[in-house]
């Protein structure tokens, strides 16, 4: 057979493929709707108990990782609340301490050096045994000079926000996998979803860590790891962070949407890990409004974000360059 026979043969076999899922579209769609209706109402599947597990959350030092600690220690998980800032890591475990029963240390580690996190994986394995609930969310979003970043802010944000979780994969997933349980979870943002214009290198180290877990969760599923969840979370701005909560005040978010307390989010983060959930969209409504979009021409994708967003951002560049 020549090789524009065979070529025109596999794009027609693509073509029919695409009619084919085009047809059958909405059916995928109702039975998507009515499971999630019925995984809704009847509140299944059951939560998992975490109680006397160890947890690593990073960036716990503060802000949504100290919220997210104090909801695994309510949930009787030991904790290893790691941070760059080692006063703000023992902060939190204070704060533990003095509420829960259960076992927390605070350990100062960079997640963008791969050395750091092995030694921190023998030592929280020594003090408190095997991690099986892994939070990544330690990350940083800068905005110095937002018309012309300095190179050095544009790699930070990719190594702590992207780089750092094929580390903290490579150092706590194996033995995992080795007691075929437990837990991933990685703070992304709407921002993965909804592009920040004047924010590329946050933009893309989010859409990144979204991705990263997506292939992640085929890889545990083809090798049978179904006792290994993967979660991923997608929040619009929070009242977490001084800096961002000043940013969204200026291009005027909260007249979007309320910006969300790092109590609320941890809340159902931890419970949507408890539930397998793979990816959780804040405020709920978020993931229907994103597919909704995606579905849209790409240059009407971008019309309508500008529509509802344009004037906001031009507001935020001419305060800041
Ligand atoms: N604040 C928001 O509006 C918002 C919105 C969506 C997503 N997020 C994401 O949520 C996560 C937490 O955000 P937050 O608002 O609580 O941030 P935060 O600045 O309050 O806390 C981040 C913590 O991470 C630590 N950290 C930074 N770099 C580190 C490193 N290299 N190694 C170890 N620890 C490090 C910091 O010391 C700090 O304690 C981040 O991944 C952020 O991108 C935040």
């Amino acid at each position: 057979m020549s090789e524009v026979l065979r070529n025109t043969l596999v794009k027609l076999q693509a073509l029919i493929g695409l009619i084919g899922l085009a047809a059958l579209t909405p059916l995928l769609i109702l039975a998507a709707i009515l499971s999630r209706l019925i995984a809704k109402l009847c509140r299944c599947p059951k939560p998992k108990s975490i109680e006397g597990e160890v947890a690593v959350v990073t960036g716990a030092g503060h802000g949504l990782g100290r919220a997210i600690s104090l909801e695994l220690a309510k949930k009787g998980c030991h904790i290893a609340a790691v941070d760059i800032n080692l006063s703000g890591a023992e902060n939190t475990v204070k704060q533990i301490q003095e509420t829960y029963n259960v076992r927390a240390k605070a350990y100062k580690a960079n997640v963008t050096n791969h050395g750091e996190l092995t030694e921190l994986n023998n030592k929280v394995v020594a003090d408190l045994g095997p991690v099986t609930v892994l939070i990544n969310n330690a990350g940083v979003m800068l905005h110095r000079n937002i018309l012309n970043p300095d190179p050095a802010d544009v790699q930070l944000m990719i190594d702590v926000n992207l780089t750092s979780h094929f580390w903290t994969k490579m150092v706590f997933l194996p033995p995992m996998k080795a007691l075929r349980k437990g837990f991933i979870v990685t703070i992304s943002s709407l921002a993965g979803v909804f592009p920040l214009p004047y924010s590329t290198a946050y933009t893309t180290s989010k859409a990144g860590t979204m991705a990263h877990m997506r292939a992640l969760r085929m890889e545990l599923a083809l090798e049978k790891q179904k006792n290994i969840h993967v979660t991923t979370v997608l929040p619009t701005f929070l009242r977490t962070n001084d800096e961002i909560t000043q940013m969204s005040n200026t291009i005027g978010i909260e007249e979007i949407y309320p910006l969300i307390s790092g109590e609320e989010v941890a809340h159902r983060v931890v419970e949507g890990m408890l539930r397998g959930e793979h990816e959780i969209t804040l405020p709920d409504l978020a993931s229907v409004l994103y597919r909704l979009l995606f579905l849209l021409p790409i240059d009407w994708q971008m019309r309508m974000t500008l529509l509802l967003t344009g004037s906001r951002f031009k507001e935020f560049t001419k305060m800041r360059s």
